[in-house]
């Protein structure tokens, strides 16, 4: 029976680059997602960024652009990074969508009219220079409990203390370094506990991992808190309706998002949106999520389904963390590793078969162990499965004219691989996606155990034995075509690679076990290399680089004080591209509506340049006048929200009180250049 099924994975922030631990779900569900099709389902998968909220609006700020320009830009660099990786997302949607505030408001109108909207007048904190309220990871401060500096509003790093931000000793907000006041505004409320019965029943109904049910029983024994949905402007996002001023959440219209990307999807291909959404509809609808956001997910997004008449999801997959060597991934070790980081060192198909040989259906964290991954990866990608094809295609290619024999040489060695095909589909649909991949090598060690022993060059050189060759090798391309066909929906771009040398059509699930006999194949060519060391320490090196970047600040909280790490080594050339120059700064003067800079027009001797440099946080305009400095004087001029910077000021330091522009010694001038 063809099966209708709607599947997402959580929709990627719009104000940071996809990691290889976002790629851990993103793997996980394009597999799943791309078994489904395999077997004949019809199955479209879609996502978006999601583009809203306090971070996002302040990035911009600083940035001195538009937040639609900087999630427009955003949404380019993350769609890259997924088709790269191969994940084959059927819509790639944005929240920041006439879709979305039309679902968003339909989904709260309801709501509203239900009776699950409340509002009323809380206390919060309040940015009196900035003029907006803070969210916690706004507020810095001492620790109430070990009185360590520096801490979020909602917890401390130093003793893992929680506490609500007004308990913070001398607070200060993140944003403009004043001390918060508290202030009152009115608020809604999504009534969660309306949907307890429901929510109860629901969880117990088989739509969730043991593990989330466990925890979802914790939490309604504990109770359901009602929902903050709104927020004061100013935010990105969307104003509630009759309500002006007052601002969705982010978390509110986020999951809302799936639906929006999915009707976008809907509109342009003609897929009835109606039909999966309804309350009674028999189409699957599927969310694949980290452990992070259960709570998000597993309650408050069915009630707000329920609440609005549409139907619940069938499933929600829920997976851990990723960690690298064992560790959370870090920054100074190189382990924050960015998609792109990865794509301009390695084939992305290895990463994809790692996380698949890591992944069970429960919560549990993944490691990508480096050492461990280069093994594998050659032992098992390149070192078995396509070292069977490599040691058959030749002598079909070059001694048959690429003709594979017209019987199976070993019957009961194919009976034993083709049998296994429905065990192996039922891994991926369970999302055992470890226990497949560990089926499928066995059965490669099999297939090179079949051509250790039959030893086809040996038999090759011997006079007579021509028909013996063709029939060895042609069985191991049969077994090795059964292994392409198992391991697609992990490696599609290797499987399509092997298609193709094999001259066959994209392989479905139920191929497979179809033998390819009397067939003319095309010439080999090598799948997939191995890893080699250096591979990954550039990965890594690269990794730290990306930390030394001092383009204009994308940090809205100061980082701490540790020194950056040596970034890659370059030669003289590459620094010699740089034109530093001495510059006099002849006016300096703060910029209408940005926090962080610093207008300074630069005398560089051959004429004035004006800079927007993020430096307010340590001088004031009137310190810097007639003083000398270092700039770089041929980088290409950025266009910001106040006008054309035309450089770059240098400048040491951490952030915040802690910058340092250069001077130059005494007897520089204005023009000279700095080498
Ligand atoms: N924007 C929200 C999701 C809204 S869904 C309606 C969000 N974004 S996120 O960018 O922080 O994370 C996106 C997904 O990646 C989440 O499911 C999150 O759990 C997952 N991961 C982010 N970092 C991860 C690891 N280090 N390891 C594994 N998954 C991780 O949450
Ligand atoms: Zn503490």
């Amino acid at each position: 029976m063809q099966r209708k099924i709607l599947v997402t994975s959580a929709l990627p922030y719009a104000n940071g680059s996809i990691h290889l631990g976002h790629l851990v779900e993103y793997i996980q569900t394009d597999i799943w997602v791309r078994f489904q099709k395999m077997r004949g389902h019809e199955c479209h998968y879609v996502c978006a960024d999601d583009a809203h909220g306090t971070p996002i609006m302040l990035r911009a700020q600083n940035e001195g652009i538009q937040p639609e320009q900087l999630i427009a830009d955003v949404k380019q660099e993350h769609m890259a990074d997924f088709a790269d990786f191969a994940i084959g997302f059927d819509n790639y949607h944005s929240t920041h969508s006439d879709e979305n505030r039309e679902l968003a408001s339909q989904i709260y109108l309801a709501n509203r009219d239900a009776g699950n909207i409340e509002s009323r007048t809380i206390s919060q904190a309040y940015d009196p220079e900035k003029e907006m309220f803070l969210p916690d990871r706004f507020i810095r401060g001492e620790c109430p409990k070990c009185g360590a500096a520096d801490q979020y509003g909602d917890n401390c790093e130093a003793c893992g203390a929680t506490y609500d931000p007004t308990e913070l000793k001398n607070p200060v907000s993140a944003v403009s370094g004043a001390t918060p006041i508290t202030k009152e505004s009115e608020h809604f409320f999504f009534k969660l506990g309306n949907f307890e019965d429901m929510l109860r029943d629901w969880t117990l109904g088989g739509h969730l991992q043991t593990e989330v049910t466990r925890k979802l029983q914790e939490w309604f024994d504990s109770g359901l808190q009602d929902w903050d949905i709104s927020r004061d402007a100013p935010y990105f996002g969307f104003e509630i309706p009759d309500a002006p001023g007052k601002f969705f959440y982010v978390w509110m219209d986020a999951p809302i998002g799936y639906l929006a990307s999915f009707k976008n999807y809907c509109q342009r291909t003609g897929v009835d949106f109606d039909a999966f959404m309804k309350a009674d509809s028999d189409a699957e609808m599927v969310h694949f999520i980290g452990k992070d956001i259960i709570y998000f997910h597993a309650l408050f997004w069915p009630a707000m389904l329920k609440g609005a008449g549409f139907r619940l999801p069938n499933n929600i997959y829920a997976h851990g963390f990723l960690t690298v060597d064992g560790k959370k991934m870090s920054k100074s070790r190189g382990t924050f590793i960015k998609a792109r980081s990865y794509l301009d060192h390695l084939n992305p198909e290895y990463l994809r078969y790692y996380f698949a040989a890591k992944l069970g259906n429960g919560i549990d964290d993944i490691d990508l162990n480096l050492q461990d991954f280069q093994s594998r990866i050659n032992a098992d990608l390149v070192g078995k499965v396509v070292n069977i094809a490599s040691r058959c295609a030749g002598f079909i290619n070059k001694r048959f004219d690429g003709q594979l024999a017209d019987s199976l040489a070993e019957p009961a060695l194919w009976q034993s691989f083709v049998e296994q095909a429905e065990t192996i589909a039922q891994r991926y649909e369970q999302r055992e996606f470890g226990q497949a991949m560990r089926d499928i090598m066995a059965l490669a060690d099999k297939a090179n155990q079949y051509i250790d022993e039959q030893k086809p060059w040996v038999l090759a050189k011997e006079e007579g034995k021509e028909a013996e060759v063709q029939a060895i090798c042609s069985m191991g391309l049969n077994l090795f075509r059964v292994l392409v066909g198992y391991l697609k929906p992990v490696l599609p771009r290797t499987a399509e690679l092997a298609e193709a040398f094999l001259n066959i059509s994209s392989l479905q699930w139920s191929d497979i076990t179809n033998p390819l006999l009397n067939h003319k194949i095309d010439t080999f060519k090598p799948l997939m290399t191995r890893i080699e060391p250096e591979k990954i320490t550039a990965i890594l090196e690269a990794s730290k680089a990306t930390m030394t970047d001092n383009s204009p600040s994308t940090d809205t909280v100061p980082a701490n004080s540790d020194f950056d790490p040596i970034a890659d080594e370059i030669q003289y050339d590459d620094f010699a591209k740089i034109d530093l120059r001495i510059a006099k700064i002849v006016n300096a003067e703060h910029v209408e509506g940005a926090d962080k800079l610093l207008q300074l027009t630069l005398d560089i001797g051959l004429g004035q340049r004006q800079v927007f440099a993020g430096i307010k946080s340590a001088y004031a305009p009137e310190d810097l006048i007639g003083k000398l400095t270092v700039m770089v004087a041929n980088l290409a001029p950025r266009k910001m929200r106040f006008g054309l910077s035309e450089g770059m000021v240098l400048a040491a330091g951490p952030g915040g009180k802690d910058l340092f522009i250069l001077n130059p010694d005494e007897g520089a001038k204005p023009g000279m250049r700095v080498k």
